[in-house]
């Protein structure tokens, strides 16, 4: 129907005869000569109608309204003087229209496309009209450009796209499964899978050597503004490697998903333990794009005459003391700001939020009271504290300080305006813990149970590390991955020191322990977060924006209004009874 998409039409074509469809962006009648801005997905080019030129066309286009679907033919000529639009790609052209053809009107749109103004529920109750807007479409273009380069690079780099079920049997990523029942095995259930993470192993035992797969992973966990239910991982598995094979070709996608969006990386990515980064920025997804690094003080409060904090700083296995050298926050942190702050980090759990300001009379605040004269210049110089600046505590259980710090290095780097907007820091962090202790004291795994352990001979559990990797961009976790555990006495190791027994093991995975004793290669791999890298990349302020009908924060679709009740003749076939819930 179209010669061409609106917004390729250029000084190049004026005096050509083409044809353009598309959508009423606006309408505007002056003085007899209609203007209509039309918008297809490369933008808008501006249609004329004047009844000198073709009465018909004009009378037909006096009808026209906001998103009605327009076909026109015309010829391209250049714009009046002084009529130049620069905001517009084809702000120096205009069509001359003597042939339209309204192919389909429009109710009055609910939502004025492209208004941030709107409220995100009706946004995505219209969401195919929200979509029209050019930023949305802006998104989806990024988004499929993404998707194409990984496709292109790993299969270049030999990796094979292989699709797994997506009716299957749990598995374990920490969140809750999603269940769809069989009608035919009474009383039985399929899971969605949280991800491919088993048959990825599988087809390494199967000697497929290298798989990929742009797949979808459901979880029912809480939704969060980089997490839904249901999204996209770019998934690769490799056999015969070691963790720097993966990194290596981690590095490349990434390389290549940037360069497609007009983005230099350099690789490799900084690395750091997950000691190193808990330490220094209280997360496991620092954002390196400022400083602010926490310094461990503790050794300075040993002899605090605080009874309190003395004894936190005492217990240096199970506590942290940690100090935030915030450079020219004196000013920045009135009584009320500094306030608020305290709220900030108690509302996560924190005992409270001492400061220590630095000015031109000396050291304020009400730390300085409780330690030493010479322990206090020893922190203001280890901290780099100057005149200017204030420094803000965290003490007590180490989990606790970490979160809590983590957070307000985060919150203070927003609130001053510290962060380069403009930056892409990727790093990798490496030498996870093995397990970790929840709060109830159970034992679980902090990738997934089938993650290669290091030193899994030492005695005390929590020290055991696993050959397993993240790679965090801008605060966000954008892929993890690790090298797997191939031999069957290790993985039957791992899941007693997990309290998994033998036979529950064999009845969530037989399958794979099976598959661990028919010539299992050494494999590892890893999974990019697709929704979340494009989310960054497109600068989207959540990852709803870059998923094309999303769930809102409740886990429900305001388009097709999923999920609903299921009617008493599904439900009989599904042999399912629901349970009154209690109001
Ligand atoms: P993991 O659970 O770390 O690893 O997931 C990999 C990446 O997927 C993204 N992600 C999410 N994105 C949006 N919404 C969610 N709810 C969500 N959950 C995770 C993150 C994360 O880094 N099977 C392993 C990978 C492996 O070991 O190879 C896995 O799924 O960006
Ligand atoms: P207090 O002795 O409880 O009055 O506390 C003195 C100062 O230290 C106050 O500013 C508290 O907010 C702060 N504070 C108390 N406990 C902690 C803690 N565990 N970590 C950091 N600051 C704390």
């Amino acid at each position: 129907m179209r010669s061409h998409y609106c917004a390729e039409i250029g000084e190049q074509n004026i005096g050509e005869e083409l044809s353009v469809c598309g959508w009423c962006n606006t309408y505007r009648d002056h003085g007899g000569i209609v203007f209509i801005d039309l918008r297809d997905r490369s933008g808008i080019v501006q249609l004329v109608f004047d009844p000198k030129d073709s009465a018909k066309a004009h009378k037909i286009a006096s009808e026209v309204r906001d998103e009605f679907v327009l076909l026109a033919k015309g010829i391209v000529r250049k714009r009046g003087e002084g009529l130049d639009n620069p905001k517009l790609k084809t702000g120096n052209i205009e069509i001359l229209v003597h042939s339209l053809v309204i192919e389909n009107r429009s109710l009055t749109p609910p939502i004025s496309i492209g208004d941030e103004n709107v409220g995100e529920e009706v946004r995505l109750k219209y969401r195919y009209l929200d979509l029209r807007s050019p930023r949305m479409q802006e998104i989806f273009i990024i988004r499929s450009k993404i998707a194409q380069a990984a496709r292109n690079v790993l299969s270049d780099l030999g990796f094979l796209e292989i699709e797994t079920p997506v009716l299957t049997k749990a598995t374990p990523e920490g969140a809750r499964d999603y269940l769809v029942p069989s009608r035919v095995h009474h009383g039985e259930f399929y899971a969605l899978p949280q991800s491919p993470q088993l048959f990825k192993q599988l087809l390494m035992v199967s000697g497929f050597d290298r798989y990929f797969q742009i797949a979808k992973c459901f979880r029912d966990e809480d939704l969060r503004l980089d997490r839904q239910p249901e999204f996209t991982q770019i998934d690769l598995e490799m056999s015969f490697c070691n963790q720097e094979d993966v990194i290596e070709v981690a590095e490349q996608v990434l390389k290549s998903i940037f360069g497609v969006c007009g983005i230099c990386i350099d690789a490799p990515f900084e690395r750091y333990s997950y000691a190193e980064v808990m330490e220094k920025y209280g997360s496991d997804k620092p954002d390196l794009r400022y400083g602010l690094p926490l310094v461990e003080v503790g050794d300075l409060f040993v002899e605090s005459s605080n009874g309190v904090f003395a004894s936190i700083a005492k217990d240096t296995l199970h506590n942290r003391f940690k100090a935030l050298c915030v450079k020219g926050g004196d000013s920045f942190f009135s009584r009320k700001t500094l306030s608020e702050t305290e709220e900030f980090v108690r509302k996560f759990g924190a005992k409270g939020l001492a400061y220590i300001q630095v000015k031109e009379e000396g050291a304020k605040g009400p730390l300085v009271k409780f330690i030493s004269k010479s322990a206090l210049e020893d922190l203001l110089k280890r901290v780099g504290a100057e005149i200017g600046d204030i420094v803000f505590f965290g003490a007590g259980e180490k989990k606790l300080v970490w979160d809590t710090m983590g957070r307000l290095r985060q919150k203070v780097a927003n609130d001053m305006e510290l962060v380069d907007e403009g930056a892409y820091k990727l790093l990798w962090v490496v030498d996870f813990p093995m397990f970790e202790k929840n709060d109830d004291g159970s034992i679980s795994a902090l990738h997934h149970p089938f993650t290669m352990p290091k030193n899994l001979e030492s005695e005390d559990i929590l020290s055991i590390q696993s050959v397993a990797y993240d790679v965090v961009l801008n605060g966000f976790e954008i892929g993890g991955g690790s090298i797997r555990i191939h031999k069957k006495e290790i993985q039957n190791r791992v899941f007693e020191l997990l309290g998994i027994s033998q036979d529950e093991a064999r009845e969530k995975f037989s399958f794979l322990l099976d598959a661990l004793e028919f010539g299992a290669p050494p494999h590892g791999g890893l999974a990019f977060g697709l929704d979340r890298i494009i989310m960054l990349i497109s600068k989207a302020k959540s990852i709803r924006d870059v998923i094309a009908f999303p769930k809102t924060q409740k886990a429900t679709c305001p388009l097709t209004n999923a999920p609903s009740a299921a009617n008493e003749e599904q439900l009989r076939e599904l042999h399912i009874r629901v349970r009154e819930t209690k109001k």
